[in-house]
């Protein structure tokens, strides 16, 4: 066991011994290491004005391995390990970044709050060599906002950073160390004993759960960061899964695709494009390129929220569940984990192992939608899933699953009774955008209304008769201007 975390700054190994575990990275480094280029806007991951680059000597191959991610909801231990670059330490010997130069160039260096986001973003973008073209940028950037002036100069840096002269870059280290990470530290202000766990095998991991039932997993912590830096919430006992050898996994079967827990978004982006391109699609419009690089598929289940994005268009695939405490694993279709609105079928002590997501049946169409106010890097009013299997025009399996239409991610039984061995034609579907109407009492809230949210189900099931290609309805509609 070790009490210090060790990792790679801008270079330079740092230890720290015994620090709080919740202390933000960004706190770490604009307080205790005066590298204030960083800079806090929102402190909940939503502007980019935090971002630095990380990478992970575990990282399984060279793709994507350099990651933005958002200093301002990631905890310190979190960052064991790997390393670490900020926007500090990009220039060498009085020359700037290639990346920097050319938004100098291109007149696109703003103001002191956004540019140096700007320029991690971009920067990890040029180490991981990514494309320049327009939909790539754009997806690159959405999690970098500028509410004053424009991003037309940033684009067209973008596009000209290749062209600069090559500078001496950092390489990805070592982890300084293997053993494990284990914190204690008591609070200064709130007096409480706060505790760290870094297990690094899923046994290890399932034994410590076990033994401290009410500690709070970390995963991504782009929901649990949140809880810290805006909540001002006081954690006592982490378990950070990040660690855990294999937990990063996706494992293709004939039958399937088993994500292991850990799977970040960005893992997850390119394992599943071919198979299911709509949920390809969906999972890039969860958050930012921060976000993605940060959060998993099993934090976006076990949060239980009812706008998370995954569990509809996972029920709607029929995917299942597989859950762990001790040694004993249980294996439960999606739909029956979410309960009831905060309550899911999760014991104390249990965690979510995997989730199995069964190949596309032939002739299977699968399609999801999400309804936002901002298209990019925002929460879903409305997300709907849908997966039909046509026996010539007679509907031979149905399932509709709808996110942010009740307290809990769920299927609209009565919508699919109505459509199951009948006809696939608009007077059947039509019935069952009515039926929608007593599946669902959704909520009012600051996304939507509930007569908003009904309406849009109900188009939304609409849409997908209409539509007869399962193909990324986004990629179609930027096919057809
Ligand atoms: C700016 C921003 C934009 C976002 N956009 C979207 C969006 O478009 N769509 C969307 O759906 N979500 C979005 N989110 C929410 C969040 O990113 C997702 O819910 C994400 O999947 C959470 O995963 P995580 O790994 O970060 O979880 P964490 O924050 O680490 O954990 C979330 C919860 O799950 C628990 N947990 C995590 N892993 C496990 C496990 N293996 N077993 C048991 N419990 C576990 C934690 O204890 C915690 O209660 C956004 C968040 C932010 C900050
Ligand atoms: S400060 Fe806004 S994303 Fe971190
Ligand atoms: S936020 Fe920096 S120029 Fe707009």
């Amino acid at each position: 066991m070790r009490d210090t975390v060790e990792f790679w700054l801008n270079g330079e190994l740092v230890r720290v011994q015994n620090p709080d575990p919740t202390q933000t990275l960004l706190n770490y480094l604009r307080q205790t290491r005066a590298l204030t280029g960083s800079k806090e806007g929102c402190a909940e991951g939503d502007c980019g004005a935090c971002t630095l680059v990380i990478a992970d000597p575990d990282a399984r191959n060279d793709d994507g391995v350099w990651r933005a991610l958002n200093a301002c909801i990631a905890f310190l231990p979190t960052l064991d390990g790997k390393t670490v670059i900020t926007v500090e330490g990009l220039a060498k010997n009085g020359q700037l970044h290639p990346v920097q130069q050319a938004l100098v160039d291109y007149h696109g260096s703003q103001c002191g709050f956004c540019t140096p986001g700007f320029v991690m973003s971009l920067y990890a973008h040029y180490r991981n060599k990514g494309a320049v073209d327009d939909a790539c940028l754009n997806d690159v950037l959405a999690g970098n906002l500028c509410r004053c002036t424009g991003y037309a100069p940033i684009i067209r840096a973008a596009k000209a950073m290749y062209d600069y002269p090559a500078i001496e870059e950092f390489e990805l280290k070592p982890a300084p160390s293997q053993q494990t990470l284990a914190l204690t530290m008591t609070d200064p202000i709130s007096g409480a004993v706060k505790r760290y766990f870094a297990p690094r095998t899923l046994d290890a991991l399932a034994q410590t759960y076990e033994q401290n039932p009410d500690a709070v997993i970390v995963a991504g912590s782009t929901d649990v960061g949140l809880w810290v830096s805006k909540g001002r919430k006081v954690l006592e006992t982490l378990i950070d899964i990040g660690k855990v050898a294999g937990f990063a996994d996706i494992t293709p079967a004939a039958d399937g695709l088993t994500i292991n827990a850990g799977a970040r978004y960005s893992d997850a982006h390119a394992a599943i494009a071919d198979k299911w391109p709509s949920l390809s699609e969906l999972v890039r419009r969860i958050g930012s390129t921060q976000i993605r690089n940060a959060g998993t598929i099993g934090g976006n289940i076990a949060n239980g929220s009812p706008i998370g994005d995954m569990p509809p268009a996972l029920i709607a695939l029929g995917a299942e569940l597989i859950l762990r405490k001790g040694e004993v694993r249980r294996q439960i279709k999606l739909e029956d984990f979410f309960i009831a609105y905060g309550k899911q079928d999760r014991v104390a002590g249990e965690f979510v192992e995997a989730v199995f997501v069964p190949k596309p049946k032939p002739n299977q169409r699968f399609v999801t939608y999400k309804i936002s106010k901002r298209f990019d890097q925002d929460i879903s009013a409305v997300c709907a899933a849908f997966a039909l299997i046509l026996d010539g025009e007679k509907v031979q399996s149905i399932r509709i699953a709808y996110g942010g239409m009740a307290g809990i991610p769920a299927r609209a039984n009565k919508a699919e009774a109505i459509l199951l061995g009948q006809s696939w034609n608009e007077e059947n579907v039509r019935a069952a955008m009515a039926a929608l109407a007593d599946d669902f009492t959704p909520l009012s809230d600051m996304r939507a209304s509930a007569q908003y949210r009904l309406q849009a189900a109900q188009n939304l099931l609409f849409k997908f008769w209409l539509d007869k290609s399962d193909a990324p309805y986004l990629a179609r509609e930027q096919a057809h201007g």
